[in-house]
């Protein structure tokens, strides 16, 4: 606690200029950003950040934000297959990138962009980056400063490869793969190694060169025809947690943070607390979080039809005006201070779409879950929520009501699922430092050791050809060929009849 006090308090004995560019629409992403640039600001650094979610407190004074929170308007424009269950992994890779792609174009051609960069005459001693648009390299060059990246999730192997990090196809499977048993047959193998092939050709020979493109347009000439993440990015910060990720060997660039959400200082309103209060037999809290909407379509009625059948009140995150019949047992709220709903003593199940920090936030709560995953990381994480023993899974899109209603009567009355979760608490819990010091202490060394080249793994500079040894095996096989040629000979040449 002293050391927490010590590090957020006490000015750093240096003061940067910190640039922070956080595109991403959605608040759990930037939920996980928020500590980092408020407490970068409080320790004397001048930060200037673009957010979808300004922190807008006065008490900052060190802290610039742009607001670009017409970014959510864009969640309205995610490409409808993410929704569906039959879609493959190739499909899912081409969606996440190109929706990235998207977003990162909107918004560094919205005129708030554009005038931030054109006011903008100094450079900067460090850039922060949600490592998701490659096009965002290319402010490397134009402010002259390293990259931190940082991650509200994993990451995808194609960014980790800029800094070298070791990645395996069928051990460190990818964030977005539905395939997630322990034990693949050899079909599946084949087929996590061909997505790893793939992504990474598609990645370099299509992704690259379009966000080099649209870098150029946007950054200006002078930082030329090519994006160079391995040059500019030295750092690379991931919000993964021991109980949905595997551990995994990384570089010395690559820390694993978790827990780094901002608790909102929002409170209880009167009717919610009462609400709560008075709910004797339990509560079961909805959400699917700010990227899945279901409002007007069935599988968003079979979900209402299941919630309105439980024998406990409902609180629910839906958009209200598009509901259909005033259920009695339901209250409903476009908004909701989650973390303290989850924390009601009569809270019982949390129902949900299985997102990280939702899934973090309920395990803290100590509230077992019903899961309903939709899109990219939430079926790798419901898979180990249920193989954890903290919760159920149901399939969206094949869920009947009475399904729902079952699922969540079995998880609110079976004391094994609460029981997990306290244990399950514990190993989140359990760290040696409080994630956001150590987020902070990384990019102030970064900045101390300008840019710390003696972090830089070998494997960033070598060909894949040298990594995988194809010139020692090649040297090998010569060899091996050569002297059984050599024998060969020498033997016929002694006559023996061969
Ligand atoms: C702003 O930065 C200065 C040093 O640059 C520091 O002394 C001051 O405490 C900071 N103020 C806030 C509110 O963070
Ligand atoms: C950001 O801008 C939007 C739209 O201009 C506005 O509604 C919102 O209140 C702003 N957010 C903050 C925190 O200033
Ligand atoms: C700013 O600081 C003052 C005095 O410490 C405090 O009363 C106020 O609540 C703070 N404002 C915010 C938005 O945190
Ligand atoms: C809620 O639904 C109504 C009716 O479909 C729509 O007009 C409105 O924009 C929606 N609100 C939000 C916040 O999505
Ligand atoms: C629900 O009840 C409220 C007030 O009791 C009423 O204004 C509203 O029209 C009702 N909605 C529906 C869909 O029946
Ligand atoms: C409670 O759940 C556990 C794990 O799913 C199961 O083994 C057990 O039989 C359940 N108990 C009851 C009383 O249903």
């Amino acid at each position: 606690m002293v050391c927490l006090f010590l590090l957020i308090f006490l000015p750093c004995a240096f003061s940067a200029r910190i640039l922070g560019v956080f595109l991403f629409p959605s608040y759990s992403h930037q939920k996980v950003f928020q500590p980092i640039w408020r407490d970068l600001s409080l320790r004397g650094h001048d930060v200037t950040v673009c957010t979808t979610t300004p922190l807008n407190d006065p008490n900052l004074t060190n802290l610039t934000e742009i607001n670009i929170s017409f970014q959510h308007d864009n969640t309205q424009h995610a490409p409808p297959d993410f929704l569906s269950k039959e879609i493959n992994m190739f499909e899912d890779f081409h969606n996440i990138v190109n929706y990235m792609d998207f977003i990162a174009a909107t918004a560094l051609t919205h005129p708030s962009f554009k005038n931030f960069l054109e006011t903008c005459a100094e450079n900067f001693d460090l850039i922060i980056l949600e490592c998701l648009y490659p096009v965002l390299y290319g402010l490397s060059r134009k402010f002259q400063a390293p990259i931190a990246c940082v991650s509200s999730l994993g990451a995808l192997t194609v960014f980790q490869d800029v800094v070298g990090n070791p990645s395996h196809p069928t051990l460190y499977r990818e964030f977005f793969v539905t395939l997630h048993h322990p034990d693949l047959d050899l079909w599946h193998q084949s087929e996590l190694v061909l997505l790893n092939l793939w992504s990474r050709f598609w990645y370099e020979f299509v992704v690259l060169p379009r966000g080099a493109v649209l870098a150029k347009s946007v950054f200006g000439h002078e930082i030329g025809d090519t994006l160079d993440g391995e040059k500019s990015v030295k750092l690379f910060l991931l919000n993964v947690n021991r109980v949905v990720y595997h551990p995994r060997p990384n570089v010395p660039a690559v820390l694993e943070l978790g827990q780094m959400g901002l608790k909102p200082k929002e409170t209880l309103r009167e009717d919610l607390q009462t609400f709560l209060d008075q709910a004797k037999s339990g509560v079961v809290y909805f959400s699917l979080g700010t990227l899945v909407h279901l409002e007007g379509s069935s599988i968003g009625r079979t979900i209402l039809e299941g919630l309105a059948r439980v024998p406990y009140k409902v609180i629910i995150k839906w958009n209200c005006s598009t509901l259909l019949h005033n259920y009695t047992n339901i209250l409903c709220r476009e908004w909701l201070p989650q973390t303290q709903i989850l924390e009601h003593p009569n809270l019982k199940v949390f129902v949900t779409q299985g997102g990280l920090q939702s899934l973090e936030e309920s395990i803290s709560a100590r509230v077992p879950l019903v899961a309903l995953p939709f899109l990219v990381d939430q079926p790798m994480n419901v898979y180990k929520l249920v193989k954890q023993g903290i919760g159920k899974a149901l399939n969206p899109v094949t869920v009947t009501p009475d399904e729902l209603k079952d699922c969540v009567v079995e998880v609110a009355e079976n004391r094994t699922y609460r029981d997990r979760v306290v244990e399950i608490r514990g190993v989140l819990l359990d760290k040696a430092t409080v994630s956001t010091e150590k987020a902070i202490w990384w990019m102030e060394y970064i900045i101390r050791h300008k840019g710390a080249p003696h972090l830089r793994s070998l494997n960033v500079d070598i060909s894949w050809f040298s990594y995988l040894l194809g010139d020692v095996i090649a040297l090998f096989v010569v060899g091996l060929a050569s002297t059984c040629l050599c024998f060969y000979y020498l033997l016929k040449l002694f006559n023996y009849n061969l």
